[in-house]
């Protein structure tokens, strides 16, 4: 058996019943955290993500709660000293895309989409930070007093036309996690990030669902295919372990080379 990275590690992770943060509680699990696997309206869906832990003799529950709304943080972080007696690790994953050419982006998508992927994100860590300090540091659970990983994405720093709500977010989410490094490091908080680029699940389906889609989609990876919630949740476990001790304030790529200017291939 491979040696269980998260072995004791209590994680909370948001936006768990899909996509990339339903394969990051479930990789999570398998490296041996018990997980909150949090959801804003797909119940079902949680609660088959915790059910499917639980078979595989893993520890996990599903918590309803709106990460942009500060009692919806509150609720959460109470599940999670309820059911786990503390955290360890947040993962801030929930995120949604309202995509809209510039001039017709209602202040509603640019709002709803700067709540979730930037406030819940902000809410959420400013909330576990409280909670590592209140814990204090056990030096037998971790090197760290707590851990937190961003959900950010290639367009922290690749323009995105037709998307400037999302891409302002994740530009957001990049600077909130470096000043947060820079400020919590020396109490020994470890802020970093991943940063997925195209990753086949429901956010972007008409990237990839057509053949048509993703040969001009696989043009801008490298690394010639389109990456799976897996790759990613892989990444994230070691981020959050203490295998990455001294990674902090960074922002790990998971995207196949996406970053790389691959229309540069053959020009410039
Ligand atoms: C977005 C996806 C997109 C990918 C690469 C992600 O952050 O959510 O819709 O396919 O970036 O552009």
């Amino acid at each position: 058996m491979t040696k269980q990275l998260l072995a004791g590690q209590r994680a909370l992770v948001t936006g768990a019943s899909s996509g990339i943060g339903r394969a990051i509680a479930c990789a999570f699990a398998e490296a041996g955290a018990s997980v909150v696997v949090n959801y804003r309206s797909s119940r079902e869906e949680a609660e088959q993500v915790a059910c499917d832990i639980q078979q595989r003799g893993g520890k996990a529950i599903a918590v309803q709660a709106d990460v942009s709304e500060p009692e919806g943080c509150d609720t959460l972080f109470g599940a999670i000293e309820r059911e786990l007696g503390g955290i360890d690790v947040l993962v801030a994953n929930a995120g949604l895309q309202r995509d809209a050419a510039f001039t017709e982006m209602s202040l509603g998508d640019w709002r709803k989409v700067i709540d979730v992927n930037l406030t819940g994100q902000f809410l959420c860590a400013q909330e576990a930070v409280r909670r590592f300090r209140q814990q204090g540091l056990d030096s037998q659970r971790s090197p760290a007093l707590g851990k937190i990983l961003f959900t950010s994405s290639v367009h922290q720093a690749i323009p995105w036309a037709g998307h400037v709500n999302y891409a302002a977010a994740k530009g957001g989410v990049k600077l909130l996690m470096e000043s947060m490094a820079q400020e919590l490091a020396e109490e020994k908080i470890r802020v970093n990030a991943i940063a997925p680029g195209a990753i086949k699940t429901a956010i972007n389906t008409d990237a990839w669902e057509s053949e048509e889609a993703q040969e001009k989609l696989l043009k801008l990876i490298p690394y010639g295919r389109i990456g799976e919630p897996e790759d990613v949740a892989k990444a994230a476990v070691w981020l959050a372990s203490d295998e990455s001790d001294y990674v902090v304030g960074t922002t790990l790529f998971i995207d196949g080379g996406m970053m790389l200017y691959p229309a540069f291939r053959e020009g410039g």
